[in-house]
């Protein structure tokens, strides 16, 4: 590699760091200081003046969310939405959005009604709002706290300056089954490396200061365990122990908590039997008075209706009741609330302080936003004529996609490609569909403004060095275009083959039974492979897939999930080396589909696998996954020496530290997750082979070292012990750290309080 080429590398990667620096200080991105669980007397008078003049049915309306006919995100729509607002009957819309549309329909509200109580507007704004960021999981494999903090500072940016003042997310699912096309919208298999993320989003969102023009609510979904869909199916029964739910899939929803997220939003699943938007354990109880959360909570879509099929109540009227009774404060999209809740009051089955307390909730929500003050303070034309696709967002989200692309294979340094390379053929399906490139759940993003692999690639090289074929569709059996595309690769120095799923195959309602590279698409991989030519697979996928095959054949991978607007010049920065991939995997890639569920913090079991036959294995396929957690390749090596712990014993109130020397080895600046594991020997319960504690992301020259130090309290050891205690108990721990979970590199400790 020539000096001028790790030059390009260092400008890149400092051109991000300056991209980044400069955002965080650019006016428009301020926000000042305001918490959601401040105590805000005079909000709360406010508060109970209105609700003296509010009837009862004027109450149930704020608990009603309908969404207009612009998007349409769920199975049913309803007309006459406006004249619902007209007559009080509404709280909050969503899918509707930009300056001129959410000022017309506000205008209904706070003209035309009596008590000109202004709506909320909603959305899913889940990867960026108009500039599309890589998909959630994408995101979470960049181990980048402030860059995912500040991506969602970005589209709250961008979608406040088009009239909105609630996002749908954080989605703080953990999922462990790729099948389950939802994955994708998440942060991965991990609990502790989910709730971090979980708070780098909320404070994006809701910055310091809800009631600033560019800070929106955030909504904390899907409550709860909606990950845990049996055999990946979506909206699936969820069968977890109490112990399993409460350490695995809530805490990242009580970070949420903690960092002062506004709203929740209840899941379709049911939990031990009760549908979560009829649970009265998940709502009342551990929400709001264990956790003490003062926001409100939303149904997903239709979950009151919903509760009719899951059998737990034998018409909507009852299904209303038991959603209030449980704890939801407003009701997406089934209108049963303005249908029955009025009666059901009456009746005596709804008590009207728990109405009262649900509009309480609301009322705070839209008063902390400041929309009693201005009900058009999102409606700035300025704003949305200057804010949307802004230069610096798009710059952002090249660096930020670049940052999420993991290596998974890189023979003989087949990676970086030389910019010098004669010509390069660029195959698949994938590699020219704009459609594709910004993935499920893509919100107000235009696709006709993505950048496809091609393009990117064709910015980086004379254009007439650059050829292409699609070589056949995702899906499907038809080989017709293989012979093109063979011909092409054997005419070219390189081949960079772009194949996976196309956006439709994740997000909701897009469940798999098989998690193979769809269609012949491997095939196409195997007839180029054969020509002799390098060939880089550049994956696109919403989930983990069996790359079982490729591994093994295949020179070079790329996993680069579904980047965004930027997608193609990010692919081709990581192609050509103008930025070091640094992406490590949230979510394990298994050898194949048999292998599922398979995550790195898994029990040791009575019988951990060993050569004895009476052991905890299959008979045709190793017990690790293809790819662990934590997993990604650099095009610079780091070498991890001289592991220590500062004492052989942690005592209470205390800290030691881990500190571990890491090195740049190679030739490339890069940079490196330093992560660190703990495994607690004996337990009360038993305890994971590892769990994920704390990590770094470092940067380092070629031939630099760093020396990264952890310290570990008796907090880092708390789990939930046998008598459902947060509590860290005495005795053996042993200390991992290295870059992926499969290190084996460790140092043990005792704790003893
Ligand atoms: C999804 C939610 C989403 C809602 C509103 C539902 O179908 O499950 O994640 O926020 O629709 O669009």
């Amino acid at each position: 590699m020539d000096a001028s080429f790790t030059k390009n590398i260092l400008t890149m990667n400092k051109k991000i760091l300056l991209i980044l620096l400069a955002l965080s200080m650019s006016s428009f991105h301020q926000v000042a200081a305001q918490k959601i669980n401040d105590d805000n007397t005079a909000i709360e008078s406010k508060i109970d003046a209105l609700l003296q003049q509010m009837t009862l049915e004027e109450k149930i309306g704020q608990m009603t969310l309908y969404t207009s006919d612009w998007d349409v995100t769920g199975p049913t729509m309803r007309s006459g939405y406006r004249k619902d607002i007209e007559a009080g009957k509404v709280g909050a819309i969503f899918n509707a959005y930009s300056v001129d549309y959410v000022r017309e329909l506000q205008s209904i509200a706070v003209e035309n009604t009596r008590l000109k109580i202004p709506l909320m507007f909603g959305y899913d704004v889940i990867h960026g709002h108009r500039t599309i960021f890589p998909m959630p999981l994408a995101q979470a494999a960049t181990w980048n706290m402030e860059a995912i903090e500040h991506s969602e500072r970005i589209a709250a940016t961008e979608a406040t300056a088009e009239g909105l003042n609630w996002t749908f997310t954080p989605m703080v699912d953990v999922a462990r089954d790729p099948r389950w096309g939802r994955i994708m919208e998440g942060a991965g298999e991990d609990t502790y490396l989910t709730s971090r993320i979980a708070v780098a989003r909320v404070k994006g969102f809701q910055g310091d200061n809800l009631a600033a023009d560019n800070t929106m609510v955030a909504c904390a979904k899907h409550y709860a365990a909606y990950g845990a869909a049996l055999a990946g199916r979506d909206y699936n029964t969820v069968d977890v122990s109490d112990r399993v739910l409460r350490e695995t899939y809530l805490p990242p929803f009580k970070a949420c908590v903690d960092a002062g997220v506004g709203t929740f939003m209840t899941s379709f699943n049911e939990v031990d039997g009760i549908p979560a938007t009829g649970n009265e354990y998940l709502l009342r109880e551990i929400l709001k008075k264990e956790w003490d959360f003062d926001g409100f909570v939303v149904t997903d879509y239709t979950s009151i209706a919903e509760m009719v099929p899951h059998g737990i109540v034998a018409d909507n009227k009852e299904a209303g009741e038991l959603a209030v009774n449980a704890g939801v404060d407003m009701d997406m999209q089934s209108g049963i609330f303005n249908d029955y809740l009025a009666q059901s009051v009456k009746e005596g089955k709804v008590k009207i302080s728990d109405i009262d307390d649900a509009v309480r909730r609301i009322l705070r929500i839209k008063m902390m936003l400041g929309l009693f003050d201005d009900p058009y303070k999102y409606c700035d034309k300025q704003r949305q004529d200057t804010l949307i696709y802004h230069p610096e967002h798009l710059a952002f989200a090249r660096a930020f996609a670049a940052e999420s692309m993991i290596l998974l294979k890189n023979q003989n340094q087949t990676l970086p490609l030389s910019k010098q390379t004669s010509t390069i053929a660029v195959i698949g399906p994938l590699a020219d569909s704009k459609k594709d490139m910004i993935g499920a759940w893509s919100a107000a993003g235009d696709f006709n403004k993505s950048v496809t692999v091609l393009e990117g690639i064709k910015a980086k090289l004379p254009t007439q060095r650059v050829v292409f074929a699609r070589g056949c569709e995702v899906d499907g059996d038809d080989r017709s275009g293989f012979d093109e595309a063979v011909t092409l690769a054997r005419r070219s120095d390189a081949v960079v083959l772009v194949i996976g799923e196309t956006k439709e195959m994740s997000g909701e309602a897009a469940s798999r039974s098989e998690i193979t590279v769809p269609g012949v698409q491997q095939q196409l991989a195997e007839a180029l492979i054969a020509t002799g030519k390098p060939v880089v697979v550049v994956l696109m996928n919403g989930r983990p897939l069996d790359l079982s095959w490729l591994d093994a054949h295949a020179p070079a991978i790329l996993e680069a999930w579904f980047p965004g607007t930027q997608a193609g010049h990010a692919v081709a920065d990581v192609l050509f080396g103008d930025y070091n991939p640094s992406g490590k995997l949230t979510v394990s890639f298994p050898r194949n589909l048999g292998q599922v569920p398979i995550f790195y913090n898994n029990k040791n079991t009575g019988r951990p696998m060993s050569a004895d036959k009476y052991t905890s294995k299959y008979l045709d396929v190793a017990n690790t996954p293809l790819y662990p957690f934590g997993y990604g390749l650099s095009y610079t090596t780091f070498q991890y020496d001289n592991l220590k712990i500062s004492s052989p014993t942690l005592t209470n109130n205390q800290k030691i530290e881990v500190s571990v020397e890491v090195t740049n080895t190679g030739k490339m600046a890069g940079h490196e997750v330093v992560q660190l594991y703990v495994r607690d020997l004996v337990g009360s319960v038993t305890r994971p082979v590892k769990e994920l504690k704390d990590f770094r992301k470092i940067y380092l020259e070629p031939g630099a070292q760093s020396v990264v130090t952890f310290g570990i309290t008796p907090a880092t050891l708390r789990f939930l012990t046998r008598d459902m205690q947060w509590a860290a108990e005495p005795g053996e721990f042993e200390v991992f750290v290295g870059t992926d979970s499969g290190t084996t590199q460790s140092v043990r400790f005792s704790y003893s309080p």
